[in-house]
């Protein structure tokens, strides 16, 4: 570990502050204004191979995992392109559809995750052209795919991934937008999403604002028993990014669902001392994620709404509003992460725990 903490008392907090800096470095060199597009040169692959891509499977474990979620919304909305997410530890054991026109991504932080090198080697087996998304640069999975997209974010020592994640959604987002420019989008749309991605870095800053208010309200549920974490579409697998960081740093029991899964048992668990931390952002789904919060509030579970600047309307459900910048929905769930994070950050460390080194978790699992 030659990587400082600097004034910081825990790596995962260091690098949390660092994600300004981590998404503009994912996008360096990979916004084309004149083009309207992202440039992915890594990919090794022509406009015209990727023309043909019929299908994409993006896999990966943990919390590269929930990054391979959030691309399936991306990637599906912005280029209409079918997209299938999942784990690496499933990939490698399943007989892989192989349709010719199949692209792979295998997406690892550490680029040695044992899961996902088998994943990766089984799909180039069967013959699909398999793509790295890594952030160590010259990690076995960076070396034997066929290509791929370096995060750039830097050493992450904290064991429980953060600025990787956006990371990886930032890159996401590059994707899509590079596959839909090839398909779907005009020239305009491109031009816009390009000119959100420029204004990522300042929304993330602006983001980490919330820190103190977020610490606040750490403070107040750190004793809670067991949280639950809930968002529709892209900010579905964010409530899951939510549960996994505060299972992994504070050892407290959460799950994720998609909001309307609540009536369909997860609604069992509310109760006074149950949080239930809510991504509602003001967008399509707002009205349904509100009816959800209510049902919640009907049983007097508490509830935390991570919802948009200058809305208002949560205030009168939800006990706790953490307000994130407006922004289109595919830049949404990064900016959502990071509250998340704050989160559990502040809960395990009020609560006494190792917060770079976890129990019983490695940085990398480099066996199966
Ligand atoms: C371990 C880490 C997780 C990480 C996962 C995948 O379980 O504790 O934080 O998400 O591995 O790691 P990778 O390096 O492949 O992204």
């Amino acid at each position: 570990e030659d990587v400082d903490k600097g004034t910081y008392p825990h790596y995962m907090l260091k690098e949390i502050y660092e994600q300004p800096n981590s998404v503009r470095d994912a996008m360096r060199g990979r916004l084309s204004p004149e083009e309207a597009t992202a440039k992915l040169g890594g990919l090794n692959m022509t406009n015209a191979d990727l023309r043909s891509v019929e299908r994409i499977i993006l896999c990966g474990c943990g919390t590269a995992f929930h990054a391979a979620m959030v691309g399936e919304y991306l990637i599906e909305s912005l280029a209409h392109i079918p997209v299938e997410c999942e784990f690496a530890s499933e990939l490698r054991y399943r007989n892989l559809p192989t349709d010719r026109d199949t692209l792979v991504f295998v997406i690892s932080q550490s680029g040695e995750t044992a899961d996902t090198l088998a994943a990766l080697r089984e799909s180039q087996r069967k013959g699909h052209r398999t793509l790295g998304i890594c952030n160590s640069v010259g990690s076995t999975i960076a070396r034997e795919s066929d290509g791929g997209v370096y995060m750039h974010a830097g050493p992450e020592i904290g064991v429980a991934a953060t600025k990787s994640f956006t990371s990886q959604l930032t890159i996401m987002t590059l994707l899509a937008t590079l596959l839909g420019r090839i398909r779907y989008l005009s020239y305009a749309e491109g031009l816009e999403i390009l000119a959100n991605l420029e204004r990522l870095p300042a929304l993330v800053s602006q983001t980490l604002e919330l820190d103190a208010q977020v610490a606040a309200i750490a403070k107040k549920y750190a004793k809670a028993p067991n949280f639950l974490f809930m968002g529709r579409q892209a900010n579905y697998p964010i409530a899951l990014e939510g549960a996994l960081k505060l299972k992994e740093i504070s050892y407290i029991a959460a799950s994720g669902y998609p909001s309307a899964e609540l009536k369909h048992g997860v609604i069992a668990l509310v109760n006074e001392v149950t949080p239930s931390v809510f991504i509602a952002p003001r967008d399509a789904v707002f009205e349904k994620n509100v009816s959800n919060i209510e049902e919640v509030k009907a049983r007097k579970g508490p509830v935390i709404a991570i919802g948009t600047e200058g809305n208002d309307h949560l205030d009168k459900v939800a006990d706790e509003v953490i307000r994130i910048p407006q922004s289109p929905d595919y830049i949404t769930p990064i900016l959502a992460s990071i509250p998340l994070q704050l989160l559990a950050y502040h809960i395990a460390a009020e609560l006494g725990c190792d917060v770079d080194k976890p129990r019983n978790l490695a940085k990398s699992v480099t066996v199966e």
